[in-house]
């Protein structure tokens, strides 16, 4: 059954492919010929629509701003000192807005009350072949830069104020608005860039960071199939997150999206969509922000090494992005929840692991259970990125709760047993399978200490065990480490640079 899900499921993804980017796709930044193309190709009069939002009320149409038309400014209401945000869709099969623009449109509404929310309607040069599509984004972002203009000349609006938000397609479009533009925007967002004939593209013909004061950008479907990527994965903004690694997001697995949705395009949909649900949620969860933490891998993040904030090396995600210049490539990386509010708590976990024993193999299969001042978090599996939990060294573990346990007070670390779960039963096969001696002696290892740090307050504690003659550890036995104070982290110590 699942076998077959999973086949028809990359059957799907091909011919979405193949529909989305044409028989004969130029897939990757090989837009160079495009651009003279595009450039004569200026967007048939009033086919883009700046549509300034006036109620929450679906039904209600708005106002619609046009460049010359000084009348529609106060017909609108337009406030030229208030923040202006600008909303771009992307790439659009049915032609209609998808559900995420009223739920953007309607989370920023309700947070900047004063704002002039404006959603830029380019449907018609949207809905095409995905190449067409990408051959029209230059002359729309050419015309947002002409509304800009217009509005910082008739209105004296600052450009500093304004907020460009592009999904997908959206993003580039963006870039091009603030490459036109005479003078330079505040910022842009791009919620999962559109990555086919933009990655690997020069600066000039993508967002990039140098389109805005302040350029964020969330990747949160960056995994490739048949070579191309529906988002892009190079970082091109000042700071670039990659939720879950940017790749596989929770909640988004086949399963889930299935039994809600049913439709396996939903599939795809969930993951790239992501970025601007994450969005939402930002504009809506101001008490809950979620922190991402700079890294140079996916890998070394998933090691826990990087729960920093030093330096400016964490940032908040989405609306409460704090504004950073670039560095080389500024890449951030959290782990989140499945559904809204995505944010969750990072902890690092430091332990060294001692083989008493001269055990043969003992690879040991760990979950912790923490207990916090408000909750105790479940038994979660620590997840040991190359798979080996390396013995008489400090091992460096990522451990996530979607609940706020609070202030950490105790710490149970257990072994499974052998025969717990189908993992612990395939490595007992392999173990007796490829070593002669079948009968051997129980594994024995020694956990003294457990030195924690939790991403979100910056906290750190060190947990001891209780007895000191007690800290063996077997298959299907757990100990119990408490909070002490050993004086393990009491000088500050020099960091290695990351
Ligand atoms: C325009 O916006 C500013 C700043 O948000 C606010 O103080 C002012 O009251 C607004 N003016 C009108 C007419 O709403
Ligand atoms: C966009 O570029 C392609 C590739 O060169 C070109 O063949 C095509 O004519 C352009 N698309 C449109 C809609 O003109
Ligand atoms: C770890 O150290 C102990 C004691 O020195 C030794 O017996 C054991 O073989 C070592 N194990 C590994 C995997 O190096
Ligand atoms: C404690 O956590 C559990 C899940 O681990 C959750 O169901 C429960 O609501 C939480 N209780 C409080 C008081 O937050």
């Amino acid at each position: 059954m699942i076998q077959k899900l999973i086949s028809l499921w990359i059957l799907l993804q091909c011919a979405f492919v193949t529909s989305v980017f044409g028989e004969n796709a130029v897939l990757k930044g090989e837009a160079s010929d495009l651009d003279e193309l595009s450039a004569t190709r200026k967007p048939k009069e009033g086919s883009i629509k700046f549509n300034m939002r006036k109620s929450l009320d679906l039904e209600h149409e708005g106002c619609f701003l046009e460049t010359g038309k000084k009348e529609c400014l106060e017909k609108c209401g337009f406030n030229a000192t208030s923040k202006s945000i600008f909303i771009i869709h992307g790439w659009t099969m049915s032609g209609m807005f998808e559900n995420w623009m009223h739920k953007l449109v309607s989370a920023v509404m309700q947070r900047e009350t004063q704002a002039n929310v404006v959603v830029v309607d380019w449907i018609p040069m949207a809905q095409q072949l995905y190449p067409d599509a990408v051959n029209h984004t230059r002359g729309v972002g050419q015309d947002i830069a002409d509304m800009l203009d217009w509005l910082q000349a008739e209105a004296e609006m600052p450009l500093g104020n304004v907020h460009l938000i592009g999904y997908s397609l959206g993003a580039h479009v963006a870039g091009y608005a603030g490459t036109f533009v005479q003078g330079t925007i505040g910022r842009i967002t791009g919620l999962d860039p559109a990555g086919p004939m933009f990655e690997g593209a020069t600066e000039q013909k993508r967002l990039s960071s140098d389109d805005a004061d302040f350029v964020d950008v969330l990747h949160t479907y960056t995994r490739e199939a048949l070579g191309v990527s529906i988002g892009i994965q190079q970082p091109i903004g000042d700071i670039d997150i990659y939720p879950n690694g940017g790749d596989v997001q929770p909640g988004c697995a086949i399963g889930d999206v299935l039994a809600v949705a049913g439709n396996f395009m939903e599939v795809m949909k969930c993951e790239h969509e992501r970025a601007v649900h994450l969005f939402v949620d930002s504009l809506m969860n101001k008490d809950h922000m979620s922190y991402a933490f700079q890294c140079t891998d996916p890998e070394r993040f998933k090691k826990g090494i990087c729960l920093s904030c030093r330096k400016n090396r964490c940032n908040n995600i989405g609306y409460n992005a704090r504004k950073m210049r670039k560095r080389h490539t500024t890449k951030m990386y959290l782990k989140t929840r499945a559904d809204t509010p995505f944010g969750g708590f990072h902890f690092q976990l430091k332990m060294h692991v001692f083989d008493r024993k001269s055990s043969v193999d003992p690879d040991p299969t760990f979950h912790v259970k923490l207990y916090g001042a408000h909750n105790d978090s479940t038994d979660i599996y620590v997840e040991v990125p190359d798979n080996k939990i390396g013995l008489n060294a400090t091992n460096t573990f990522l451990v996530f709760t979607e609940e706020d346990i609070g202030d950490l007070l105790k710490i149970e670390l257990s072994w499974e047993g052998d025969g717990e779960s189908w993992s612990s039963v395939w490595k007992s096969f392999r173990k007796s399978f490829f070593t002669w001696n079948t009968n051997l002696n129980k594994p024995v290892l020694q956990v003294r200490r457990i030195r924690v740090k939790a991403g979100e307050t910056q906290k750190k504690f060190t947990f001891c065990v209780p007895d000191e003659t007690k800290m063996d550890i077997s298959p299907g036995d757990s100990l119990t480490f408490v909070k002490c104070r050993d004086g393990w982290d009491s000088k500050p110590r020099k960091r290695l640079p990351m």
